[in-house]
C-alpha cells in the first residue's frame, strides 16, 4: 500500500508544480519586465520589505528593467506618468486600496485613510476635507498656533545651541498637528518631557517586523513562531499616544453636552475634532478617536522626516549657500504674512520634498475587475499596482536631470513647461481623490519652521551629526532617517554679521 502511495503523491505534487509553473508562464504578468524569480515567488520582495529596504530595492528594479517592472507574482510597479494618472486619480480617486491599509486601523477602528473602497472612503473624505482645506489652515486661530511653536523651536535652539532636530522637529511637527486636531488641548513636547514621551513612542516604534508578519500571514502562526524564537521586536505600543486623543476627545465631548459644564473648554471652530463631534455626524468616540489618532500619526512622522532631512542637507558643508540665499531672501521679507510666498524657500522645501519624500515607498492598489491597460500593459483584476514617490521623483532624467543631486534652482531656472513636466510627477503628497488631506497644514508648518530658523541662525553638522546615518530606513509605509538622530549647531546670524 504505501509503496504504492509514494509515487502517486510524488506523480501528483509534480503534475501540480508543472501546471503551476504554466500557469504562472502563461500569466500576464510573465510578460511584464523583471527578475525571472519574480515571476514564482515574492520572497525577495518581502526580505527586503522585512530588512526597511523595499523603496532603494523598487528603485534598482526600475533602473535596471525600465518603466514597468514585475515585483512579486500579482504585483507589478510603474514609474510613468500615464500610469500615475490612471492608478490615482481615474474617475477621481483612482483603484482602491489592498487589504495593505488594514494595518493603518487604530484603536481595531477602520479610518478614512484604511478604508478600501472609493464610495465609503468619499462620504468619509467629504465631511473631513474643509478641516484641512487652505483657507480654514491660515485662519488666525489655527495659523497663530502654528507660529507659535515654531518661534518655540528658534528659543529653544537659541538656549541650547546644539540640538537634537530629529526629536525637536518631531515634537514641532507633534505640537502642530495636535493644535489643529484639538486646540486647546494640543500637546506642547517642545517643552513638556511628558508630552515629548508620547512623540517618542510614536516616532521610535520598530514594529515593522511584526506588523509585516501579521499582514502577509494573518493567521498569526509564522508571527507566532518568530516570537516564540525571540525574533521580533516588541509589539507597537503607543498608550500614552492613545490616551492624549482619548483625553481630548472625552474632554470636548463632555463639555459639550453636560449642561454644567457647557462653558468649559471646547475643541476650537477649525479643528478636527470640532467638526467630528457634530451629532449629525453621529460618530461614535471610538470612531472619533480613531480618526484624530490616524492624522496625528500622519502628522508627525511625515513633516518631522522631511524636515530633518532637508536641514541636515542644507548644514552640510558643500550647501552652506542655500541657508545664505535663504537668510537673504527672509531679511528682504520680514513680514511673516509673507511666509507662503517667497520663491526661494518654497524651492528649497520643494526639492526637500522631491529628494527626502517620508513616504517614499509604493502606494499599492488593486487592478479593479476586469482588468485595466495601465500605460500599454494590460493587467487583469486584482493585480496589484503602484506607483512610488522616490522613483516618481528621479525616474525621468529629461524631466529630472541628476536626480540624486540636491539642486534648489531646478524649480527656478526653469520654463513654464518643464516646471509642469515636474510638477506632474511630484509625488510627495500622492495625488487624485486619495492623496494627502493634510498637505495645506504641513506646508504652511514646514515653511513656518524654515522661516524662524533660516531667518534667525545658521546651522552646522556637529560631529555626532556627520557620524550619523542619514539613509533612509522604510517603515511600513513612511521612512526615516536610519539613525533617528540629527544633532546640529545652531549659529545665531546677528553674531556673525554685527560682529
Ligand atoms: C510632509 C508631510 C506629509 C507628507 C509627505 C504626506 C504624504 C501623504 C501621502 C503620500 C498620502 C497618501 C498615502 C497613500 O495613498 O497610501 C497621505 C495621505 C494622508 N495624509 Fe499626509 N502627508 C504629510 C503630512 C500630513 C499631515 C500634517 C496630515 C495632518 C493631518 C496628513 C494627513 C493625511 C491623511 C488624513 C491622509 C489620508 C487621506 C485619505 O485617505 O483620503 N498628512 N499623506
Ligand atoms: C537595498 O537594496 C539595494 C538595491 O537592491 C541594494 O543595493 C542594497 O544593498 C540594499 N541594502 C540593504 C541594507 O539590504
Ligand atoms: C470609471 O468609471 C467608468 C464609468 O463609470 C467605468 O467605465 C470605468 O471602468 C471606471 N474606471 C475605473 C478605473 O474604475
Ligand atoms: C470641561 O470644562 C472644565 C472647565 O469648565 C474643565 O475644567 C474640564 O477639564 C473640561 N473637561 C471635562 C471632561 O469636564
Amino acid at each position: 500500500m504505501a509503496l504504492f502511495t509514494v509515487p502517486v503523491v510524488a506523480g501528483a505534487v509534480l503534475v501540480a508544480t508543472v501546471v503551476w509553473i504554466v500557469t504562472r508562464l502563461r500569466s500576464a504578468d510573465a510578460a511584464v519586465p523583471g527578475p525571472a524569480f519574480s515571476l514564482f515567488s515574492s520572497l525577495p520582495l518581502k526580505f527586503h520589505e522585512f530588512c526597511g529596504n523595499r523603496t532603494r530595492y523598487v528603485h534598482s528594479l526600475h533602473l535596471r528593467y525600465g518603466s514597468v517592472v514585475r515585483l512579486a507574482p500579482g504585483e507589478v510597479a510603474f514609474a510613468s506618468l500615464p500610469a500615475l494618472k490612471e492608478i490615482y486619480m481615474s474617475n477621481g480617486s483612482g483603484y482602491d486600496k489592498t487589504a495593505f491599509y488594514h494595518l493603518f486601523r487604530q484603536y481595531s477602528t477602520p479610518t478614512m485613510f484604511s478604508t478600501l473602497d472609493k464610495q465609503t472612503h468619499s462620504k468619509r473624505r467629504r465631511i473631513l476635507a474643509d478641516r484641512y482645506a487652505n483657507s480654514n489652515v491660515v485662519k488666525a486661530e489655527a495659523l497663530d498656533g502654528i507660529r507659535e511653536r515654531a518661534s518655540r523651536f528658534a528659543a529653544v535652539a537659541k538656549t541650547s545651541q546644539t540640538l537634537d532636530i530629529y526629536i525637536a522637529l518631531h515634537s514641532y511637527a507633534f505640537d502642530g498637528v495636535t493644535h489643529h486636531l484639538f486646540h486647546p488641548f494640543g500637546s506642547n513636547a517642545l517643552q513638556d518631557e511628558a508630552d515629548e514621551r508620547i512623540m517618542r513612542e510614536v516616532s521610535f516604534d520598530n514594529s515593522l517586523a511584526r506588523r509585516l508578519l501579521e499582514y502577509y500571514y494573518p493567521s498569526g502562526l509564522p508571527g507566532k513562531v518568530a516570537d516564540l524564537l525571540g525574533l521580533l521586536p516588541p509589539a507597537r505600543s503607543i498608550p500614552r499616544a492613545k490616551q492624549i486623543v482619548l483625553d481630548a476627545v472625552d474632554a470636548t465631548l463632555l463639555n459639550a453636552s453636560d449642561e454644567k459644564t457647557a462653558g468649559g473648554p471646547r475643541a476650537a471652530d477649525f479643528t478636527l475634532l470640532a467638526r467630528l463631534q457634530d451629532p449629525a455626524l453621529g460618530l461614535t468616540r471610538m470612531q472619533m478617536a480613531a480618526e484624530c489618532m490616524d492624522h496625528m500619526a500622519a502628522g508627525i512622522e511625515t513633516t518631522g522626516d522631511v524636515l530633518c532631512w532637508l536641514m541636515w542637507q542644507i548644514s552640510l558643508p558643500a550647501f552652506q549657500g542655500v541657508q545664505d540665499r535663504l537668510f537673504a531672501e527672509l531679511q528682504a521679507n520680514r513680514d511673516p504674512s509673507k511666509y507662503d510666498s517667497l520663491p526661494y524657500l518654497n524651492a528649497v522645501l520643494k526639492e526637500g520634498l522631491r529628494m527626502f519624500p517620508s513616504i517614499p515607498m509604493s502606494l499599492p492598489r488593486h487592478v479593479p475587475e476586469g482588468g485595466r491597460v495601465i500605460d500599454g500593459t494590460w493587467l487583469p483584476g486584482g493585480t496589484i499596482v503602484s506607483c512610488q514617490p522616490y522613483t516618481m521623483h528621479r525616474f525621468d532624467q529629461d524631466v529630472f536631470p541628476r536626480p540624486d543631486e540636491f539642486e534648489p534652482d531646478r524649480w527656478l531656472d526653469t520654463t513654464p513647461e518643464q516646471d509642469a513636466e515636474m510638477n506632474r510627477r511630484f509625488f510627495a503628497f500622492s495625488n487624485g481623490g486619495r492623496g494627502c488631506l493634510g498637505k495645506h497644514l504641513a506646508m504652511a508648518e514646514m515653511k513656518l519652521l524654515l522661516r524662524d530658523v533660516y531667518m534667525q541662525f545658521q546651522t552646522v553638522l556637529t560631529d555626532e551629526a556627520k557620524a550619523a546615518d542619514m539613509s533612509m530606513a522604510d517603515q511600513i509605509i513612511s521612512a526615516r532617517p536610519k539613525d533617528q538622530t540629527c544633532k546640529l549647531k545652531f549659529i545665531p546670524r546677528g553674531k556673525t554679521e554685527a560682529a
